[in-house]
C-alpha cells in the first residue's frame, strides 16, 4: 500500500492507473477504523481494480463545540489495517491540501435538498462541510465508484445527490450497517459511552426495529404517533433523543401512502455520545 499526503501524489497515481485501465474506487473516512469501515473497503475491493481510502478529519463538518479536537486519531493502527486488507493507496492529507485558502471563506458546496433536515437541523453547517469535502475528494481522485455506509443514511443520499448535481461520473454505493453482536451500530463515537451507557445503547436499534414492525402492521396510517412513542421509549431508557423520523427511503421526503420503501431514522444523546442509527423497511 502506498501512503501519500499530497494532491500531486494522488493525481500522479490516478493518472498511471488511468493509463493502464481498471476501475478506481474511493472510500472516504475520518480514520479510527473499525469493522464498519473495513466492510466498505471489502466492498470497494470486490468492485474495483484500484482502491483508494482517504483519511481526513474534516474540520468544516464539525460545529463549534463539537468533538473535532478530541476526535480519535489513530493513524498507525488505521494504516496497518488498510495495508493488511490490500488497499492500494491511502491518502492522508493535511488540511492545507484540501483547504488551500483556509476554511473560513473557502468554497462551500450546499445540497439544500438534503442538508437542512434531520441531522442537518441539529448540526448546523455539518452537511455543507461534508458535501464540500466529498466534492473535493471526488474531483481530485475522479473515482468510478465511491462507497458510503448506510449507517449515515442522510450522508449517503447527500453524496449521491451531490455527484449527480455536479455531473460527476461517479456511482455512489451504500453498504449495510455493521453492528455489534447486541445490535449497536459500530461507530468511532461509541467510545464516549461509559459501561452503563454502553449497556443501554442497543435500545436505540431495538426501538427502530419496533417502529418498523409497527409501521408495517399499521400501513401508512400513523407515522407521527409511532415517532412520538419511540421518543418516549428512548427517554425512558435514559436517552436524550433529537429526533425519530419516518421518511421515504429514496429521498427522505415525507412518506406518502403509496410509497413502499421507507426508513426510520434516529439521533439521540446518551451521556457524552451523540448516536445515530436508521432502519429501512418495505410496506408490502
Ligand atoms: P466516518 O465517520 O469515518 O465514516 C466513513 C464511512 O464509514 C462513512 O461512509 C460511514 O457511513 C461508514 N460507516 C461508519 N460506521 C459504519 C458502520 N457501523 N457500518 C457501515 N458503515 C459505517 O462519514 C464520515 O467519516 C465523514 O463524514 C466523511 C464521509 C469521510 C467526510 O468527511
Amino acid at each position: 500500500m502506498r501512503v501519500v499526503h499530497t494532491n500531486d501524489e494522488v493525481r500522479d497515481q490516478v493518472a498511471r492507473w488511468r493509463a493502464g485501465g481498471g476501475r478506481i474506487a474511493l472510500v472516504p473516512t475520518m480514520g479510527n477504523l473499525h469493522a464498519g469501515h473495513m466492510r466498505l473497503v471489502e466492498h470497494a475491493m470486490a468492485r474495483a481494480e484500484h482502491v483508494v481510502v482517504s483519511l481526513f478529519v474534516n474540520p468544516t463538518q464539525f460545529a463549534p463545540g463539537e468533538d473535532f479536537e478530541s476526535y480519535p486519531r489513530t493513524f498507525e493502527a488505521d494504516a496497518g489495517r488498510l495495508r493488511e486488507a490490500g488497499v492500494d493507496l491511502l491518502y492522508a492529507p493535511q488540511a492545507a491540501e484540501l483547504y488551500p485558502y483556509g476554511t473560513e471563506r473557502a468554497l462551500r458546496v450546499e445540497v439544500p435538498a438534503l442538508a437542512d433536515m434531520l441531522c442537518g437541523e441539529h448540526r448546523p453547517g455539518h452537511f455543507t462541510g461534508v458535501a464540500t469535502v466529498v466534492a473535493k475528494l471526488f474531483s481530485l481522485i475522479t473515482p468510478d465508484l465511491a462507497v458510503f455506509g448506510e449507517k449515515d443514511y442522510q450522508q449517503l443520499l447527500l453524496a449521491r445527490r451531490l455527484a449527480e448535481e455536479l455531473l460527476m461520473p461517479v456511482t455512489v454505493e451504500g453498504v449495510p450497517t455493521v453492528r455489534e453482536p447486541d445490535g449497536l451500530a459500530m461507530s468511532s463515537r461509541n467510545r464516549y459511552l461509559d459501561a452503563d451507557e454502553r449497556a443501554r445503547a442497543p435500545e436505540l436499534y431495538r426501538t427502530l426495529q419496533a417502529v418498523a414492525q409497527r409501521a408495517r402492521a399499521a400501513g401508512a396510517d400513523s407515522p407521527a404517533c409511532l415517532e412520538r412513542e419511540a421518543l418516549e421509549r428512548l427517554r425512558a431508557h435514559g436517552f436524550r433523543p433529537e429526533y425519530v423520523s419516518i421518511r421515504r427511503a429514496e429521498d427522505l421526503g415525507e412518506p406518502r401512502p403509496r410509497d413502499r420503501a421507507w426508513v426510520v431514522l434516529v439521533a439521540a444523546r446518551l451521556g457524552r455520545a451523540r448516536l445515530i442509527d436508521n432502519l429501512t423497511f418495505r410496506l408490502d
